[in-house]
């Protein structure tokens, strides 16, 4: 399959690939895919028929099946299962039912960054092999994904062959291949959610207080906007300790006191955040051994003890 996917390359003949859940990435990752000439989208089955159509049209190729079972008139050498994580698993125990299906010699993939191959163990059994590809990519919007993916890291996992032949797939898409253990996607995964959903969550929690502070939103985003940006652009290319400023950083306890009192009083859910994320930047003034153990102590005690 790796050698079929290789000499692709040069050939005219693209491999068929068939979709299970077309959605977010899926669509994305299919039309990247067939825009390199390398792969031939055969069948494209979601739950909602309407919402295959929709992936059709982005995508530009396939066939919109209504039902699990008409994938079997797709004959195919590659599988996408690009479904929500909890239900890769029971995809595959469906498909890997389907008698016609000639899985031997096949690559199955999900894009999981959680999960591990193993859920397509159903499709192993039936000769298939099987993997895992995550790309650390935010899909909130396929269309533009279609011109950011370049240069994406995409994490690999599963059985050799299959990963050799995905990452050619995903090189021929401008991604940059990496591979990982089963046992180091859960931490592996934490940290991109923690990177990507969880920066949206903090300029939600910022965004609220300033709300509550009476400045609207207009200003609001010409507040955040820049200092986000660079606080984000700092970090990456200084490092997280060198990057840190504010009033941990200065060991400026009144301004952690004064935060706190406000956010009691006008948002007392975010409590928790500020605190936790505080507890954090705490670490890092700790390692950068810029301010006495004392005012860390005391500082320490402002957030999770006074
Ligand atoms: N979004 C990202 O930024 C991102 C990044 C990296 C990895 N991933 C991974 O990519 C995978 C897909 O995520 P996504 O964000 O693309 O999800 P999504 O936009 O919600 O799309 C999921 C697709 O799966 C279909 N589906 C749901 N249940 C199904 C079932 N039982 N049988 C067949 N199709 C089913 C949905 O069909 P309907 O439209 O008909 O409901 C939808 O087309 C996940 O494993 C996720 O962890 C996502």
């Amino acid at each position: 399959m790796t050698r079929e996917l290789a000499a692709n390359t040069s050939s005219t003949v693209p491999l068929r690939m068939n979709i299970i859940g077309a959605g977010k990435l899926g669509r994305t990752l299919a039309r990247l895919f067939k825009d390199t000439g390398l792969i031939h989208v055969g069948g494209i089955y979601n739950r909602n028929i309407e919402s295959s159509q929709s992936a059709l049209e982005f995508i530009g190729a396939g066939r919109v099946c209504r039902t699990i079972e008409q994938l079997s008139k797709q004959p195919a050498k590659l599988w996408m299962i690009a479904t929500p994580d909890d239900v890769i698993h029971s995809c595959a125990e469906q498909l890997a039912e389907l008698s016609a299906i000639n899985w031997q010699k096949s690559i199955a993939f999900h894009g999981s960054g959680l999960k591990t191959s193993e859920v397509l163990a159903p499709l192993k059994k039936r000769g298939s092999r099987v993997a895992s590809a995550h790309p650390a990519h935010s899909f909130a919007n396929p269309k533009r994904s279609l011109n950011t993916f370049k240069s994406t890291v995409c994490t690999l996992e599963g059985d050799t062959p299959a990963i050799e032949g995905i990452s050619t797939l995903f090189k021929a898409i401008g991604g940059q291949t990496t591979t990982i253990t089963a046992e180091a996607k859960p931490l592996y995964h934490a940290a991109t959610v923690m990177a990507s959903n969880y920066l949206i969550a903090l300029l939600s929690a910022s965004e609220t207080l300033l709300e509550k502070a009476g400045i609207e939103e207009t200003l609001a985003n010409a507040i955040l906007s820049p200092l986000m940006r660079q606080s984000l652009d700092n970090g990456l290319s200084e490092g997280a300790s060198n990057a840190l400023t504010g009033p941990i950083a200065r060991g400026d306890i009144n301004t952690l006191r004064a935060h706190l009192i406000a956010i009691e009083q006008r948002a007392p859910g975010l409590r928790n955040t500020y605190t936790t994320l505080g507890a954090e930047a705490l670490k890092l003034t700790q390692q950068k051994k810029a301010l006495p153990e004392k005012e860390i102590a005391a500082m320490e005690k402002c957030l999770f003890e006074d």
